[in-house]
This record gives structure tokens, sequence and C-alpha cells, in this order.
């Protein structure tokens, strides 16, 4: 160090040296109101019922969402995201569940916005997966294919339901071709114009999904890679960007996080609309499983995790610790 000579000892870690220091000049934040949490509501269960891959998540009754939500609202987190579980033997090959306005998810989102209003954002799954008997993310055709256009049909109305039924954002996850250009289309023809689009622009096809089929009761046999996007593939996820974009989308995600920070990265350094990112149900069973064994700090590996998603570019998380998180952050 001596031998820069004088005035020119340059050390990194005089900005480390204490907490307080270390706070003051942080370049990333994580906030409540950056944190969105996903929450499963079921039907035809009378007591929330545990998911065991997902220590600590429930599927919810009515009555347990609305507390749970309520407690997030609390916390300060920024929004909620609804999946709904309908009972199997509602499930049927087009997902009909999905836009009948009396179906799980419908009924917990009026629920919801009648006991929050505008205090939060609610938002919802737009996705036909947890509604089909087939598991698919949408209808099939003749040969057993996830039929594009039709599927999108059924998005747009499962969008006007769920609109309709007071979700202020949603979100659809099933990586159909035109998916959010179609929904807005929709959803502006039903005068629904206040209703934005958290689009799944760059979802991947990924093993780390395995608990949250778990957490929806999926039937899928099979997987999603002719609608999901190829791990391997970069340039492609901007190309969905762009069309996300030009098709009206409010903001844009990027799922999973943790193996596609690059990609959250990417996003954000192109775009002028909010980047969210969703870490998933295989991101938070690695480090639940891992901090149950006492191989990891817990409470440090989620605040980590998620400021490391922050970092990459994401203005908003997804994250099933947001209630929790928030808490400690207040
Ligand atoms: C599909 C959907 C999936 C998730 C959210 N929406 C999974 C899938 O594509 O099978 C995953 C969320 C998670 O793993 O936490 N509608």
């Amino acid at each position: 160090m001596s031998e820069t000579g004088r005035g020119s000892d340059i050390r990194p870690r005089r900005l480390r040296t204490s907490p307080a220091m270390r706070r003051l000049v942080a370049q990333t934040s994580v906030e409540p109101r950056h944190l969105v949490l996903p929450v499963f509501v079921a039907d035809g269960i009378d007591a929330p019922r545990p998911i065991s891959s997902m220590p600590g998540v429930v599927q919810h009754t009515l009555d347990s969402l609305r507390a749970a939500a309520d407690e997030a609202v609390a916390a300060g987190v920024g929004g909620l995201m609804l999946f709904g579980v309908p009972r199997p033997e509602d499930k049927d090959a087009t997902g009909s569940g999905a836009d009948d306005p009396d179906g799980i998810l419908n009924r917990a989102l009026r629920a919801l916005r009648d006991d929050l209003g505008d205090s939060t954002v609610v938002m919802a799954d737009t996705c036909l997966d947890e509604f089909t008997d087939h598991g698919h993310c949408g209808v099939l055709d003749d040969h057993g294919r996830v039929d594009n256009d039709a599927s999108v049909e059924r998005y747009v109305s499962m969008a006007v339901a769920q609109a309709q039924a007071g979700a202020h954002l949603l979100g659809p996850s099933g990586m159909m071709d035109g998916q959010v250009g179609a929904i807005r289309a929709g959803l502006d023809d039903a005068g629904l114009h206040d209703t934005g689009i958290l689009a799944y622009t760059a979802k991947y096809a990924s093993a780390f999904y395995g608990p949250f089929r778990e957490a929806v009761g999926s039937t899928l046999q099979g997987d999603r890679r002719t609608y999901q996007q190829d791990t391997a593939n970069r340039g492609e996820a901007m190309r969905e960007l762009e069309l996300d974009l030009a098709e009206g989308a409010d903001i844009v995600m990027v799922k999973p996080a943790m193996s596609y920070l690059d990609i959250v990265r990417d996003v954000a350094n192109v775009v002028d609309v909010p980047v969210a990112a969703y870490q998933i149900s295989g991101e938070y069973a690695m480090i639940t499983a891992a901090a149950e064994r006492g191989w990891i700090d817990r409470d440090a590996a989620i605040v980590e995790s998620v400021t490391s998603i922050r970092r990459a570019g994401a203005s908003i998380v997804l994250t099933y610790w947001a209630t929790e998180l928030a808490t400690r952050l207040l």
C-alpha cells in the first residue's frame, strides 16, 4: 500500500468499517413496498392445509386468506398475488373454474377487495393450469398439444372475470404467444381500462417449480417446454420483452429469479416500465430445507437472496417471505 505514496492509499474497506457506514453507502435496499406475497386459496377445505415441500406456506381457506392478507398489508407489503386451487372434481379440460365468477379464485378476489379496497395491490394469476384436469397452462388440441390461440381466448375470458372480481393487476403466466395483447384488448372492450397487466415476460421451464406443483395440486404429466422458455436462452427473453411491451404490458416479470438474475439485469437495462422477479417455490424450499438442517443461516439467506434480486434490477420481488421480511424491515 505505502509504495503507492501519500494520498493514494486507497482502501475500499473504509466504507465497510461499521454497520452504520455500510448502511450509509448501501446501493440497494429492500423495502416492504417492494415485496409481493403470493398466496394460495383452496376450495372445499375447512382449515388451512400445509404444503409439505414449502414449510410455512399453506393453502388457505377464504377466512385464513383474509387474515393472511390483513397481516401482509399491516406489514406494508406492496401487494398480493393470488392463486386459486379448485376442488379436484371441479377441474376439467378447459379450466372452466377459471372464468366462473363463483370459481375459488374469483371469490377470493372479491373477498379481498371487499376487505382491503385500494389499500394494497391485489393481483391474480391469469393461467389455466390450476383449473385444468390435465394440468397444462392452456387447452389441448386433438393431438394433445397446447393450442395457443384457443388458450389465449380462455385467458381473455378469465382476465375479464378476474378484473370484474376486483383484481388490480393480472399476471398472465401461461407463456402463450399474444396473450398480453389479447388480454389488453379484452379488458378494454369490457371497459376495464384501469386493470393492469403484470406480464410474465420471460418465464423459463424450470425444475424449481416443483414445490409449487404440490401447492396447487397440479395434475401435470410431462413438462411445459413447448411454451416456457429454454434455460439456455438469453436473447430470446429480449424478444419476448419487445412483444410484451408492444402488446401493452404495464409491468414485466422474469421468473424464476435466482438462476435468471442475468435476465433480470438485461431486462432492467432496457425497459422504462417496472421490472418484477419471482423468487419461486423451489428457491423458498431450498433455503428452508438447508436452514432446517442447520446448514445455512436462514434469516441472512433470505435477506441476501432478496437483496440480490433487487440488485439485479427488479423493483418488485414476489416472495413467499414477503410478510416476514416486511415485518423485519419495519
Ligand atoms: C403456472 C405457474 C407456475 C408458477 C406460478 N404460475 C408454475 C408452473 O409453470 O408450473 C410457479 C410459482 C412457484 O414455483 O413458486 N401458472
